[in-house]
């Protein structure tokens, strides 16, 4: 069994998938993600892959890889996977769900509270000299207690958001989700959409990166929002069009935004947003702690002991897949 681990992941893991007998291991060790080539090549003898989120697994990567049974994705957003073309190809997929959830709403509720509070732009203005001495009127922000964060995305890491802001005295709605049935926490409000969109002072976004959610936050959407409100986004780069984004900061529409993640990652050096002092980013770590690498490396490997040991892997994404497995397994 060929096992292709495509990012050399946290040591305690790594050892665990080396000892683990019975199996050849290939694992990338460059830094950086895997080059587009290198993993096709890669990916056409393996019949498991350890994949980042920045391995596409689509339909090109699939016809090159006949052996392939199993793809554990090291991350819960899957978006990186065509998954009716796993389907197809009788491959199952895996993602981390659970693991990283506290430490994606602490990178949330921290761009939130930089964000409302200007505290990256008053940095940067000490940096640069501008701090002419205490002022009752200098680096105003506006107090996180009594403003209303409306959720939309009311998963695990949504809820999570939700009660670090009703502990800091935020009013918070959400939008209930359509697809699963979930009370809200004490405290939580279900909000209609187009409701929450207006009347909330944050709108944070915790939805999946779908065909539904593309460019959920569009120029109509900038329109609708509370004049002077703040978006987050630590979902995915695709929920946001970004061009109606930076026409949302030139008409003053909103106040300004935190962003953990861009429809082009890495972002360029020379973009735009660069130039807003009022966007507070961060390059895509709302899982990256040590504890929650760690978990999540467990997690997908998890997934691949599910498999080697014969039984349904614990996150299986396509369950079909595993119910039209053969015996022979
Ligand atoms: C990170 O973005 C993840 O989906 O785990
Ligand atoms: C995180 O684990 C989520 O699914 O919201």
């Amino acid at each position: 069994m060929r096992v292709l681990v495509c990012h050399r992941l946290d040591e305690q893991v790594m050892q665990a998938i080396e000892e683990f007998p019975g199996i050849e291991v290939t694992v990338w060790q460059q830094a950086g993600p895997m080059p587009r080539q290198a993993f096709l090549e890669q990916l056409a003898r393996a019949e498991v892959a350890l994949t980042m989120l920045t391995e596409q697994v689509d339909e090109e990567a699939l016809s090159h890889a006949p052996h392939l049974r199993l793809v554990a994705n090291v991350a819960v957003g899957f978006d990186n996977f065509d998954l009716p073309a796993l389907t197809r190809h009788g491959v199952m997929a895996t993602n981390t769900p659970g693991v990283l959830t506290e430490a994606t709403a602490d990178i949330a509720f921290g761009l939130m509270l930089v964000a409302v509070r200007g505290m990256w732009a008053a940095s940067q203005a000490m940096r640069r000299g501008e701090w002419r001495g205490w002022s009752p009127t200098a680096f105003l922000g506006r107090d996180l207690a009594g403003l209303r964060l409306g959720i939309i995305g009311y998963g695990r890491i949504g809820e999570a958001v939700a009660r670090r802001a009703l502990a800091v005295g935020m009013l918070v709605a959400a939008v209930k989700p359509r697809h699963r049935a979930v009370e809200p926490l004490p405290g939580v409000e279900w909000w209609e959409r187009e409701r929450l969109v207006r009347e909330s002072d944050v709108i944070s976004l915790h939805v999946p990166a779908t065909a539904e959610t593309y460019h959920l936050c569009d120029d109509a959407f900038f329109a609708q929002m509370k004049p002077g409100a703040w978006l987050i986004n630590t979902a995915r780069g695709s929920v946001v069009d970004t061009a109606a984004l930076l026409r949302a900061l030139d008409s003053g529409r909103l106040a300004g935004a935190g962003l953990d993640v861009f429809e082009e990652e890495p972002l360029p050096a020379d973009h735009p947003l660069f130039h807003y002092p009022q966007v507070v980013m961060t390059p895509h770590i709302g899982s990256a702690t040590v504890e929650t690498r760690r978990r999540m490396a467990a997690r997908a490997w998890d997934n691949v002991v599910d498999f080697l040991s014969g039984r349904p892997p614990r996150d299986l994404l396509n369950p079909s897949v595993w119910q039209g497995q053969p015996d022979s397994l």
